[in-house]
């Protein structure tokens, strides 16, 4: 894969997923623009793409404003001269249940991933549209906003609201040659440890050991370097043709989620009242009803081994 001469924004690329995508994509040859709150995080990023030869600056900065979006479409043109991709990767969780998520958990959350990604974006396509040589938007998305998922109202819906990004965005830029994409993935990184089912296998790598090979199949869990390979395919001229798709990727797995579309449907002649929908309801549209949350994999062996 070769991103010689391309410039690539990451934000939330001081750790976990999004370093690994800053440090795959420079190691394809693009120039990168490490972005992350923590300036300590996004200088060892860069760092690591200095010794692996490659070239990255650190632009520090919280995404979820316009002022932070220009700010870094601004750095990738004043430091590299053009942008090609936008990577919106930052992120942070607040989990509670609904009853007890306050006002500032939600809005923390729909702030950094729902505002983040709408405001690098748009940001983003405005320089694109005026380059004139297409572009792409990496978005980053998440198996709660595909599925719903248990304590995670505020996630759930941005990551949702997300996919919806992908699917209106590759419809208006498309004439611009411009891709949008949603990646839904699944590594091992500080947002996942403290998941309870995912836990052991994250404190085995930090044991050194490897994921089961098993585990990286059937829960397609693996680390960060995993899904950083989806990132530089998009960022390349060899995904010029994919757009408005929510491809997920980790461990062993690559695959494609489907969109929403009516199932089912059912007619009546003038149309449905609540005792016709009642009556019709259960033999009809409702006869296998839609599952919701996110399904636990079957892993077929024992966990991993403790340590000694
Ligand atoms: N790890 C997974 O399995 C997984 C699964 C689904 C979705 N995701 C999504 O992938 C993305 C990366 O997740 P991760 O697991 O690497 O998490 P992480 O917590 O390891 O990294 C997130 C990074 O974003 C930075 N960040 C937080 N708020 C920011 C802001 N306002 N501006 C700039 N940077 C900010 C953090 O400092 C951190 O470096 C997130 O959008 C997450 O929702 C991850």
């Amino acid at each position: 894969m070769d991103l010689n001469g391309k410039v690539v924004v990451v934000t939330g690329s001081g750790q976990g997923l999004g370093s690994a995508y800053a440090q795959a994509l420079a190691a394809a040859g693009a120039r990168v623009v490490v972005n992350d709150v923590n300036a300590e995080a996004a200088q060892a990023t860069v760092e690591q793409i200095a010794a692996a030869g490659g070239t990255a600056v650190a632009e520090v900065v919280g995404v979820g404003t316009t002022e932070a979006a220009k700010t870094l479409v601004g750095r990738a043109v004043a430091e590299f001269g053009r942008l090609d991709a936008m990577v919106t990767n930052a992120g942070i969780l607040r989990d509670k249940v609904l009853w007890n998520m306050s006002d500032d958990d939600f809005d923390a959350v729909i702030q950094v991933h729902l505002r983040g990604t709408f405001t690098c974006a748009r940001e983003a396509v405005k320089h694109f549209r005026e380059a004139g040589e297409g572009g792409r938007l990496i978005l980053a998305g998440s198996p709660a906003g595909q599925r719903g998922n248990f304590g995670q109202t505020n996630y759930a819906a941005a990551k949702a609201g997300i996919a919806a990004f992908a699917r209106t965005w590759a419809m208006e830029c498309a004439k611009a040659r411009i891709t949008v994409n949603a990646i839904i993935p699944n590594a091992a990184t500080s947002m996942t440890r403290t998941i309870p089912f995912l836990a052991p296998y994250v404190e085995a790598m930090d044991r050194g050991e490897p994921i089961p090979a098993v585990v990286r199949r059937a829960a397609s869990f693996g680390t960060a370097d995993d899904v950083a390979g989806l990132v530089v395919f998009l960022a390349s001229d060899a995904a010029a043709a994919v757009t408005g798709q929510c491809i997920g990727i980790g461990g062993d797995r690559l695959s494609l989620w489907s969109h929403p579309e009516e199932l089912r449907s059912a007619f009546r002649d003038g149309g449905w009242d609540a005792d016709a929908i009642a009556d019709a309801y259960p033999a009809t549209v409702g006869e296998v009803p839609q599952t919701y949350g996110i399904p636990l994999p079957k892993i077929p062996t024992t966990q991993p081994k403790a340590a000694p």
